[in-house]
């Protein structure tokens, strides 16, 4: 019973968003990150280039306002960036 939900919610989401499911759009730039609000990867990573943090990009973008699924992959995708920047500021 509990996988027939499971596959409910997969379907529900792949029929919303196919791109759910390609791999192909799997972290590229125009990859939705946050499903709820529509906001994709290069959105989020313009804004924390402009100096936002977390919060300020959930509130710009309404990311990780809705179900806050997104909000971890979002938070590991803005270390990442802070962490590339870090580099390029120490000549890396
Ligand atoms: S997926 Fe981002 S708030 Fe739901």
């Amino acid at each position: 019973m509990m996988s027939q939900c499971y596959n409910l919610v997969i379907s529900a989401n792949y029929e919303s968003n196919p791109n759910i499911m390609n791999s192909q759009h799997a972290n590229t730039a125009d990859e939705v990150m946050c499903n709820c609000s529509g906001t994709k990867r290069n959105h989020i990573q313009k804004l924390f280039e402009q100096g936002l943090d977390i919060d300020a990009i959930s509130r710009n973008t309404g990311a990780i306002s809705g179900c806050g699924g997104c909000e971890w992959d979002i938070a590991e995708f803005l270390e990442e960036l802070a962490q590339k920047e870090k580099v390029k500021e120490q000549g890396g």
